[in-house]
C-alpha cells in the first residue's frame, strides 16, 4: 500500500508534493521520490527511507517543475533501495504506482527483447517501459496509456507524466483507490482525499477500471471500456482519515471496497513477490517441525478466519489444529502440550476472552502468536510473536477487511508451516504464493457483482430466516455470512456445513427460506449440488455463489447464480467473502438499520 500524488500546478510543485506525501506516509515509508517536468526533461529525486531523506535531497538538488508526481513506497517487488524507489521513468514517461502488477515478469521479458533497459527490480518499471514502447512507435501519451492498461494484470493505481507535455497528467485505477482534486487552474491526483486536503476539498473518486486525462483546467474520465464518464464532484470532509468515508454511505461499504488494497498491502508484507516465497515479517521463535499441534482461539468473525485456517494448516502442513471460541477455551481447561503453538486472532487486540485465552496458553508453556490489526494492543503486547494485519483502522462494527487480511496472514503462515515441515516443495510454495498474489485482483473482480447483489438483497430483506451452506473452507465462510447478516440486518440466519442439512435443518426449508450456497467449483462441488437439489425439491430458493464452471454445472430451477472469477481452489474464501459481505450490507441498507453501529454491539469487546 504505497501513496501516490500528482500535481498540475501554477508554480513549482515539489514542495507541495512532499507535503502531500507526508499525509500519505502512513501507507509506507521504505523510500520516497518526486519527478517533475523541467523544460524538455523529466527530472527525478528519490531517496531511501523516510520522507525527510527526500526532503534533504531536494534541498541540495531542488526541482523547479510545475507539473509533478510523487510516491511514498511500501516495498513489494525489490528491496527498499533508491534504485527501486518511484517514480520509475524512461526518457519519455515517469510513473508512480500503488499495488501489484502480477504479470510483470512476462512483460519485462517481452520489453527486454524489444531493447528496453531496466534499472530496478520493481514491477512498476515495466509499466514505464510498456507505455514508452508505444510512445516510441509514435503513439500520443493518451493512446500509449490506453493501449498499455489492458495488458496489465493486477490491482493497482497509477499516475503518469510525459516529457514534452507540461499540461498533462494521466491517472488510472484498478483495485487501488485514486482521487482527483479540482483546484483553481490546478489539478491533483492522490491515493486519498487526505493527501489532497492542503490544496482542495473538491474531489472526484475514480471508480474501478477508470482512467483520467488531466490538464490544469479539466479532467476527462474514461471507464474500462473507453467511454467518457462523469464521476460526482464532492466536497470532502477529509480532516481526519479516521472519519473519512470517501464517497461511500457507510464505513462498512468503504471497508468492503478497500479490501483489494489492504489485502494486497498485507500480502506484500508476507510474501516476496519476486522469488514467489513466503517471507514472514517476524522471525518465528519456534520450529514448525517440532510442533505437534496448533490451537487457534478467537471470537466471532476472527474465529471463522481461524476455522478457515484450520483447513489450510491441516491440508498444507499436515498439522492437527484445534479451533476454539475464546469464551469456551478459557474455561474448558484444555490439556495443552508445552512447546506447542497457540494462535490468537483479533482485529482490536483487546477482546477480553481472547486475551484470557492467550494468558492461559502462556501459563501452560505454549508458544503464543497473535494475528492482530492494532499493533499496540494488549494481545499484541502480550504475545511472543505478532503477525500484523495491515487492514488500517476498521470503523464499521461488523468486521470485513480485517477478516480478509487475517485470512491472508494465516494463508501465508500455513504455507510457511507446510514448507518448514517438508510437506510442500519449492515448486508447491511458488504455486501457492502465485495464488495469493492474484487475490487482490480477484477481490476487485468480485466487487463487480455488487449491482446484482443489491437486487438480490431486496428478496433477502423480505425474509425472516436465511440459511447459509458451504463445504470445506466455504463452511466457515457460511458461518461468517450468517453472522454478518444477522448482526447488521437483524434477520435471523444460520450457517451450516452443507452435508449436515439432511441431519436437521432441512426441516426448516420451505418457499419462504432463502438458502445462500457458497460453492466454488472444487472437489466437493458435486456434493454441494446434491444438497442444493434437496433444497430445491422442497421449494427453497437458492442463491449460489460460484464460478463459471460451477454455474454451468449447477442447472437447478429457481437458482440465482452469482458468478465469481475462476481461481485456484485453496484460497477461495478471501474472494467469496466479498459477495457474502455485500449481501449482508445491502440487506441492512434496505432494512434501514444502523449499518456501522448495529444495536447492542461494540467494536471492541473488553468484557466477558
Ligand atoms: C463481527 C465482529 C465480531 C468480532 C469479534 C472479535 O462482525 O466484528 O464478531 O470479530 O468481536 O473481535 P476482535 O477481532 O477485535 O477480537
Amino acid at each position: 500500500m504505497c501513496g501516490i500524488v500528482g500535481i498540475l500546478g501554477r508554480g513549482p510543485v515539489a514542495d507541495q508534493i512532499v507535503d502531500s506525501l507526508k499525509r500519505l506516509e502512513y501507507r509506507g515509508y521504505d523510500s520516497a521520490g518526486v519527478a517533475t517536468l523541467e523544460g524538455d526533461r523529466l527530472e527525478r529525486r528519490r531517496a531511501e527511507g523516510k520522507l525527510k531523506n527526500l526532503e534533504t535531497r531536494l534541498k541540495s538538488e531542488p526541482l523547479a517543475g510545475h507539473t509533478g508526481i510523487g510516491h511514498t513506497r511500501w516495498a513489494t517487488h525489490g528491496k527498499p533501495t533508491e534504485s527501486n524507489a518511484h517514480p520509475h521513468a524512461t526518457d519519455n514517461v515517469a510513473v508512480v504506482h500503488n499495488g501489484i502488477i502480477e504479470n510483470f515478469r512476462e512483460l519485462r521479458k517481452m520489453l527486454e527483447k524489444e531493447g528496453a533497459k531496466f534499472a530496478s527490480e520493481t514491477d512498476t518499471e515495466t509499466v514505464a517501459h510498456l507505455v514508452n514502447s508505444y510512445l516510441l512507435k509514435g503513439a500520443s501519451p493518451q493512446e500509449a496509456v490506453k493501449a498499455s492498461l489492458p495488458q496489465l494484470r493486477g490491482a493497482f493505481a497509477l499516475a503518469f507524466l510525459f516529457r514534452g507535455h507540461g499540461d498533462l497528467m494521466i491517472g488510472a485505477r484498478r483495485g487501488s483507490p485514486l482521487a482527483i482534486g479540482h483546484g483553481d487552474g490546478e489539478m491533483y491526483l492522490g491515493s486519498d482525499a487526505i493527501a489532497l486536503a492542503p490544496f482542495t476539498d473538491t474531489i472526484s473518486y475514480l471508480e474501478d477500471g477508470d482512467w483520467v486525462v488531466l490538464t490544469r483546467e479539466v479532467g476527462v474520465i474514461y471507464d474500462a471500456h473507453g467511454a467518457v464518464v462523469n464521476r460526482e464532484v464532492l466536497k470532502s470532509g477529509a480532516s481526519s482519515f479516521l472519519v473519512d468515508k470517501a464517497n461511500y454511505r457507510h464505513f462498512m461499504a468503504k471497508e468492503i471496497h478497500e479490501q483489494p488494497e489492504v489485502v494486497g498491502h498485507t500480502l506484500a508484507r508476507y510474501v516476496d513477490m519476486a522469488t514467489e516465497k513466503v517471507a514472514l515479517p517476524a522471525k518465528l521463535p519456534f520450529d514448525f517441525g517440532a510442533i505437534q499441534r496448533i490451537s487457534i482461539t478467537a471470537c466471532g468473525t476472527a474465529s471463522y478466519a481461524g476455522y478457515i485456517a484450520k483447513y489450510w494448516f491441516e491440508r498444507l502442513s499436515r498439522m492437527p489444529v484445534e479451533l476454539d471460541v475464546a469464551s469456551e477455551f478459557r474455561y474448558r481447561e484444555a490439556p495443552l502440550r508445552k512447546g506447542d503453538l497457540a494462535i490468537f486472532i483479533s482485529q482490536s487486540g483487546e477482546t477480553a476472552d481472547t486475551l484470557a485465552a492467550l494468558r492461559y496458553a502462556k501459563s501452560q508453556g505454549l508458544h503464543t502468536l497473535s494475528v492482530v490489526n492494532v499493533p499496540t494492543s494488549t494481545i499484541a503486547r502480550e504475545s511472543e510473536t505478532v503477525l500484523p494485519t495491515l487492514a488500517g483502522p476498521e470503523i464499521g462494527v461488523a468486521s470485513t477487511k480485517a477478516f480478509t487480511c487475517q485470512l491472508m496472514v494465516l494463508a501465508a503462515l500455513a504455507v510457511a508451516a507446510g514448507k518448514a515441515r517438508g510437506e510442500l516443495s519449492d515448486a508447491d510454495e511458488a504455486k501457492l504464493v502465485r495464488g495469493l498474489i492474484e487475490i487482490p485482483r480477484l477481490m476487485a473482480a468480485a466487487l463487480a457483482t455488487e449491482p446484482q447483489i443489491e437486487k438480490l438483497a431486496r428478496d433477502i430483506a423480505k425474509s425472516k430466516d436465511v440459511l447459509y451452506l458451504g463445504r470445506g473452507t466455504s463452511y466457515p465462510l457460511a458461518l461468517e455470512g450468517a453472522l454478518k447478516l444477522k448482526e447488521i440486518s437483524y434477520i435471523h440466519a444460520e450457517g451450516y456445513a452443507a452435508g449436515e442439512l439432511k441431519h436437521g435443518p432441512i426441516a426448516l426449508i420451505d418457499e419462504n427460506m432463502p438458502v445462500v450456497v457458497i460453492a466454488p467449483f472444487d472437489r466437493v462441488f458435486e456434493k454441494t449440488v446434491s444438497n442444493m437439489q434437496e433444497v430445491a425439491a422442497r421449494g427453497g430458493g437458492i442463491i449460489l455463489m460460484t464460478d463459471a464452471k460451477g454455474a454451468a454445472e449447477a442447472t437447478i430451477e429457481s437458482l440465482v447464480t452469482i458468478v465469481l472469477p475462476d481461481m485456484a481452489a485453496t484460497f477461495t474464501p478471501m474472494v467469496y467473502a466479498v459477495p457474502v459481505q455485500l449481501l449482508a450490507y445491502h440487506t441492512a441498507v434496505i432494512m434501514g438499520t444502523d449499518v456501522d453501529q448495529p444495536r447492542n454491539l461494540a467494536k471492541s469487546v473488553t468484557v466477558e
